[in-house]
């Protein structure tokens, strides 16, 4: 196995990299890739930055020029549903690219000429990538994160929720935007920027992978505010647990 590891930002993947033995790195397109040994795990670390052409450009890169053999998507996320809160974990069953419409040529959110709006995750890695989310969260979250950025952001019990990621260009910051497209995409579990493009290159070029995102806001008026703390002060625990447990468990 040689497992990919992307995020979009450097706060969401701070730790990995320290953490990788017998590093490298190689810089191509415009990104650096750090290469090395997770817990015994071969992987390559990447920044995509941030939308849908920078991860599907990063996702290529990693199968074509690395030869990864699988690929975990993990960051965060606006919730998708008011019955999910700031602190809980997603991991995708499904990926739509929400802003994805040639309507009436093709019906909306289909991706035109592949037939598919919904792009389905590896059902293994995800099942792994779950159970590592359950782990961080009943095992280490409470001596990884501070009891003051615990109560910040009330992370008194977070729980893990599998269901539908809906990426696309646009950081959701409305009420009635998330509503509308909670409407729309029926088992909506969370929105941000990049997991559906991942999903469409690894269909198209057959590699399993899986999306995991810590919800950082409510993709409401507040989501700007909320995302920014989020990122700043917790998401590294986040991704960096979640990846210990699931190379190491
Ligand atoms: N990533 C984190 N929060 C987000 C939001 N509200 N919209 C899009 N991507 C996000």
């Amino acid at each position: 196995m040689l497992l990919g590891i992307i995020s979009a930002l450097h706060e969401e993947q701070a730790g990995l990299v320290e953490a990788l033995q017998g590093p490298s790195t190689l810089i191509h397109g415009k990104r650096e890739y750090f290469l090395g040994q997770l817990w015994e795990i071969d992987a390559v670390c990447v920044l995509s930055r941030i939308g849908k052409v920078a991860a599907a450009m990063t996702a290529t890169t990693l199968v074509e020029k690395f030869g990864v053999t699988h690929i975990l998507f993990t960051g965060v996320a606006g919730a998708g549903d008011a019955s999910i809160r700031v602190g809980d974990i997603v991991v995708a069953e499904s990926l739509v690219q929400h802003d994805m419409d040639a309507s009436p040529l093709f019906p909306r959110f289909e991706v035109p000429l592949t037939g598919q709006t919904h792009f389905q995750p590896d059902a293994r890695l995800s099942l792994r990538v779950s159970s590592a989310a359950h782990a961080f969260l009943d095992e280490d979250l409470t001596h990884a994160i501070a009891q003051a950025d615990r109560e910040q952001f009330g992370l008194t019990q977070p729980r893990v929720h599998r269901g539908l990621i809906a990426s696309g260009d646009l950081f959701v910051h409305e009420a009635v935007k998330i509503d509308a497209m909670n409407a729309a995409l029926p088992g909506l579990v969370a929105v941000e920027m990049e997991g559906a493009a991942v999903a469409q290159v690894c269909h198209e070029l057959n590699v399993p992978f899986a999306v995991i995102r810590a919800i950082s806001d409510n993709a409401n008026e507040h989501a700007a505010h909320d995302f920014m703390g989020f990122v700043k002060t917790v998401a590294a625990q986040y991704a960096f647990h979640i990846t210990r447990r699931l190379c190491r468990d």
